[in-house]
């Protein structure tokens, strides 16, 4: 029987600054689409697959996203005294339980590998998830529940993979496949943010993962890579080959989209705003007005 993946890190050090000036006081993940921050939506997918401990690796500046996780009694009580029970169910989804989520501190903005490796004491000798907020995926079934039944099956490590246009390899991690089985594909080598014409495929990871516990060991003494930054790209890649279970790449079912930049944020905004229902229409005619707009400006 394999462990059971209950554990995931959320690196959220990062400082946003592509989000500046929103970001100069407000976390990036705590920045909402719709109604509900980024950072929720990644626990969310991450409860549905299983994970019990939620551990966070942050940053100086980031006090509103621990903020963001504790209860809220005085607004609770405001909410029972209104009768606002709707709301109230809400707020209380978004509850953590004592001693479900830790924070660790990333104190030298070293890369993602370096933020991984921060939480290393707080994960045993077992499998573990590690989710990237920027990265919103809207699925039927969500993309790390399909990614922990995939898992049972291969275990070693698996990264989320998606195909993106060749010239736009050079902003991920690239996976070199040895055999393509579908959803599922293995693989000989990974490189991170390639050259396009040294990009092996143009099939990317994307941040979701579930990782061996040797990965954190590949990064005790991991050295820097691509943007000078101890990456984890290189850490996963250093389990192939290694005698282990190898490491897999999974086509997960389902729309991402890359919060991490403006574009995709405001596309991940329209996509789920025209999924809630009360929005559709008013959010649908709007749309086509613009539609209009511009044809009529041509
Ligand atoms: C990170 C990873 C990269 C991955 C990407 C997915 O890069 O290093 O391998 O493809 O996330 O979003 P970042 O976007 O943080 O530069």
């Amino acid at each position: 029987m394999r462990s059971k993946v209950t554990k995931a890190i959320f690196p959220v050090a990062g400082l946003g600054t592509r989000f500046l000036p929103a970001t100069k006081s407000v976390p990036k993940e705590i920045m909402t689409l719709v109604d509900k921050p980024l950072v929720q939506y990644a626990i969310d997918e991450a409860r549905a697959a299983g994970i019990k401990e939620f551990i966070f690796v942050t940053s100086r500046g980031k006090g509103a996203l621990e903020d963001y996780f504790d209860h809220a009694p005085t607004l609770e009580a405001e909410l029972v005294r209104k009768g606002k029970t709707d709301l109230l169910e809400i707020l209380k989804s978004t509850d953590m339980e004592s001693g479900e989520v830790a924070y660790m501190r990333q104190h030298k903005a070293l890369g993602l590998g370096h933020a991984v490796w921060c939480a290393r004491n707080l994960i045993h000798d077992e499998p573990f998830a590690v989710m990237l907020p920027d990265d919103v995926i809207a699925a039927e079934k969500p993309c790390l529940q399909q990614m922990v039944e995939a898992y049972e099956e291969t275990g070693g490590s698996m990264v989320a993979a998606m195909e993106v246009p060749m010239e736009k390899t050079s902003s991920y991690g690239i996976l070199d496949v040895e055999e393509d089985m579908g959803s599922r594909v293995s693989v000989k080598g990974m490189v991170e943010k390639p050259k396009v014409e040294d990009a092996p495929s143009n099939l990317a990871v994307i941040g979701r993962y579930i990782l061996s516990p040797n990965v954190l060991r590949n990064l005790d003494d991991a050295g820097t890579g691509a943007g000078g930054e101890i990456q984890l790209t290189d850490a996963i890649a250093k389990e192939i080959g290694e005698g282990g279970d190898g490491v897999y790449g999974y086509r997960f079912r389902g729309q991402r989209f890359d919060c991490g930049s403006k574009a995709g944020f405001l596309q991940a905004t329209v996509a789920f705003g025209l999924a809630r229902e009360e929005l559709r229409d008013d959010l649908e005619s709007f749309l086509k007005s613009l539609d209009y707009s511009r044809k009529a400006a041509e």
